[in-house]
C-alpha cells in the first residue's frame, strides 16, 4: 500500500512540474506566473479541486511519442472564489507552449460541461502557442470544440477569459465569445495573424504589442474589457468582478453586506450640472454617489469614453451601469458607445442583472465616418439591447435628452420601468438653437427675432415636465436625493418578472 502511495505522489509530482524547472524559471524570468500559480492566487485557498491532471496526448508524429508531459499543458479543475463555485482552465506555457492538442481540448470540455449542467461560471487563464502544430487537424477539431461550447453555454454561465501570453490565430476566438475579455499588460497579445503574416502580406511592419497587446485591445478594438499590470492584479480583479456575479442565468447576482445608509443624501449633486449646458461634468461623480460605498467596477474604461459602463451595488445588490459621459465628445452616442454599451446591455439581461441608465446625451454624433461606418446599425444594436431587455430598468435623465438618443438610452417608451429626471433635464427632438434654425428659417437674417424663438423653444422644451405631464417620466427628482430614490426604485422592482414572446431567437442588427 505505501508504495502505491508513493507512486501516486510521485505521478502527481511529475504533472505538477509541468514542462520541467528550466521552463517553470524562464515563466518567471518573463514576469509571469506559472498556470498553477495563477490559480493560487485566481481561487480561495485550498479550494482547487484538479482534474485529469494524467492525461496525456496521443500524438506519435514528430517524435511526440517521447513528449509526453502528464496533464498536456492544460491544468484543468473547479474551485471557489469568496465561497462561491467556478471551473477553472489555465493554460500551460511549459508543456510545449501551452499548445492546444486534442486531450488538451477534451479536459476544457469536460469542465465547460460540468459548468453548465451545475450552473457555475468558467473562468480561462490563456497562455498559449495556438493548435498543437504536430496533431494538426485533431487540435483544430480540439478548438472546434471548445467554440462551440463556448457558444453553447453563452447567456447560461458566466464566461471569462484571462490573457497571460501569446493567444493568436483561430484560438482567440474562444475568448471572443466568452462575456470579458482581460489582458495582462507587456505579457500578452492576440491577433488573428502575426506580425510577420502581416508585413508579408500588407506590407506594413508592426510590433506584436501594437498589432494585438493590451494597449491595442482596450483603446482601439475594444476586444479586451480591462487590462492589467500584472498576473496578480489581473486575477485579484477577476475575484472582484466574480463578486458582482450570479453564478448562472436563473440565479440572482450575491447579495453583500452594506454598511452605506441607501436614504444617505449627496448635497454636492444639487450643484453637479453646470450653469451652461455646453459644459461639461463628470458623470463618473453621480456613479459614486449613488453606489454603496462609492464602488464602481468599470468594465471597458479605456474604450468610448463617451459612454460608462460598469457595476455598482444598491443595498448590498449588483445593478449594471450604463451612463453618458459629457466629458468625452459631449456624451454624444458614436459607433463605439453604442457597442459597447449594447455588449453590457445584453450582458446584464442575460443574468438578472438590473440596469440603471444615467442620461445626459445630446445625440448621435454627426458625420462621414460615422454614417460610413454603420452607426444606423450599431446604435440600432443599443436599442435593440434595451428594447429586448426584460430585468429591471431604472433611468435618470440629468441633463440632455435628445433627439434619438432619448429614445434609445433605455426611455419608457423602450421598456424601462422607472423614469426619473432632475429638475435641469431638457427633454426634446433637438437643442433651442437647431429646432429654431429649422423651424424660423426665413427669420434667420434677424438675430433679434431669432433669440427670441430660441428663448422660446427653450422655454417650452428645455425641461423635463412636458415628458413628465405625459407619465413618459414618472417623478422629477431632487439631485441630492438620487441614490435614496434609485435604490427604493430598484427595491420596488425586485419581483419584476417579464416573459417575451415564443421565438428560436431573435435576428438583432449585427
Ligand atoms: C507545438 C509549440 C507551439 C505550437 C509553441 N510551441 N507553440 N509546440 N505547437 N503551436 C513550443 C515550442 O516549440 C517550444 O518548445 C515551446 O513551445 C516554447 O515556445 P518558444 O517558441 O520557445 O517560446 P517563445 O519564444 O516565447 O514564443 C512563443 C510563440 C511561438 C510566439 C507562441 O512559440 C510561436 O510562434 N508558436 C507558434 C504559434 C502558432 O503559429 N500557432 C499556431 C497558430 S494557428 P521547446 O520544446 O523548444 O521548448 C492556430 C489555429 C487555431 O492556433 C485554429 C482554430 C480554428
Amino acid at each position: 500500500m505505501r508504495e502505491i502511495l508513493e507512486q501516486l505522489e510521485s505521478r502527481r509530482a511529475a504533472a505538477r512540474l509541468g514542462g520541467g524547472q528550466t521552463r517553470i524559471d524562464t515563466q518567471h524570468a518573463k514576469g509571469k506566473l506559472t498556470a498553477r500559480e495563477r490559480l493560487d492566487v485566481l481561487l480561495d485557498e485550498g479550494s482547487f479541486e484538479e482534474y485529469d491532471m494524467y492525461v496525456t496526448h496521443r500524438a506519435t508524429d514528430f517524435g511526440m511519442a517521447e513528449t509526453k508531459v502528464p496533464g498536456d499543458g492544460v491544468v484543468t479543475g473547479w474551485g471557489t472564489i469568496n465561497g462561491r463555485l467556478v471551473y477553472v482552465f489555465s493554460q500551460d506555457f511549459t508543456v510545449l507552449g501551452g499548445s492546444l492538442s486534442e486531450t488538451h481540448a477534451q479536459k476544457i470540455c469536460k469542465i465547460m460541461d460540468m459548468a453548465a449542467r451545475n450552473g457555475a461560471p468558467v473562468i480561462g487563464l490563456n497562455d498559449s502557442g495556438g493548435a498543437r502544430i504536430q496533431e494538426g487537424v485533431a487540435s483544430l477539431a480540439g478548438y472546434a470544440e471548445v467554440f462551440r461550447r463556448n457558444a453553447e453555454v453563452s447567456g447560461v454561465v458566466p464566461q471569462i477569459s484571462v490573457i497571460m501570453g501569446p493567444c493568436a490565430g483561430g484560438a482567440v476566438y474562444s475568448p471572443a465569445m466568452t462575456d470579458f475579455i482581460f489582458m495582462v499588460r507587456d505579457s500578452s497579445y492576440m491577433f488573428v495573424t502575426g506580425p510577420d503574416v502581416v508585413k508579408t502580406v500588407t506590407n506594413e511592419i508592426v510590433t506584436a504589442e501594437d498589432l494585438g497587446g493590451a494597449k491595442t485591445h482596450t483603446t482601439k478594438s475594444s476586444v479586451a474589457d480591462g487590462a492589467f499590470d500584472n498576473d496578480i492584479e489581473a486575477l485579484l480583479k477577476v475575484r472582484d468582478l466574480f463578486d458582482f456575479l450570479p453564478l448562472n442565468n436563473r440565479e440572482q447576482a450575491p447579495v453583500r453586506p452594506f454598511f452605506d445608509d441607501p436614504d444617505r443624501l449627496e448635497a454636492r449633486l444639487d450643484s453637479l450640472i453646470p450653469d451652461s449646458a455646453n459644459k461639461p461634468y463628470d458623470m463618473r461623480e453621480l456613479i459614486l454617489a449613488i453606489a454603496d460605498e462609492g464602488e464602481f467596477h468599470e468594465i471597458a474604461q479605456a474604450f468610448a469614453g463617451n459612454i460608462l459602463t460598469g457595476f455598482i451595488r444598491l443595498e448590498g445588490q449588483t445593478v449594471g451601469v450604463v451612463a453618458n459621459q459629457p466629458m468625452v465628445l459631449a456624451g454624444c452616442l458614436d459607433i463605439d458607445a453604442s457597442r459597447k454599451a449594447a455588449k453590457f446591455v445584453r450582458f446584464c439581461d442575460a443574468f438578472n442583472i438590473p440596469l440603471l441608465t444615467l442620461v445626459d446625451v445630446p445625440g448621435f454624433l454627426p458625420g462621414t465616418s460615422q454614417e460610413y461606418g454603420g452607426i444606423i446599425k450599431h446604435g440600432a444594436k443599443l436599442l435593440f439591447a434595451y428594447s429586448q431587455a426584460t430585468v429591471p430598468m431604472v433611468t435618470l435623465i440629468t441633463r440632455k435628452a435628445y433627439g434619438g438618443a432619448y429614445d434609445v438610452m433605455a426611455s419608457k417608451h423602450i421598456g424601462a420601468d422607472v423614469n426619473y429626471a432632475w429638475p435641469t433635464a431638457e427633454i426634446a427632438v433637438m437643442g433651442a438653437k437647431g429646432a429654431t434654425e429649422i423651424l424660423y428659417r426665413s427669420e434667420l437674417k434677424d438675430p433679434e427675432k431669432i433669440a427670441a424663438r430660441t428663448k422660446e423653444y427653450e422655454d417650452r422644451f428645455a425641461n423635463p415636465f412636458v415628458a413628465a405631464e405625459r407619465g413618459f417620466i414618472d417623478e422629477v427628482i431632487w439631485p441630492h436625493s438620487s441614490r435614496k430614490r434609485l435604490a427604493r426604485a430598484f427595491a420596488m422592482l425586485r419581483s419584476k418578472k417579464q416573459d417575451s414572446h415564443w421565438r428560436k431567437h431573435d435576428t438583432m442588427p449585427l
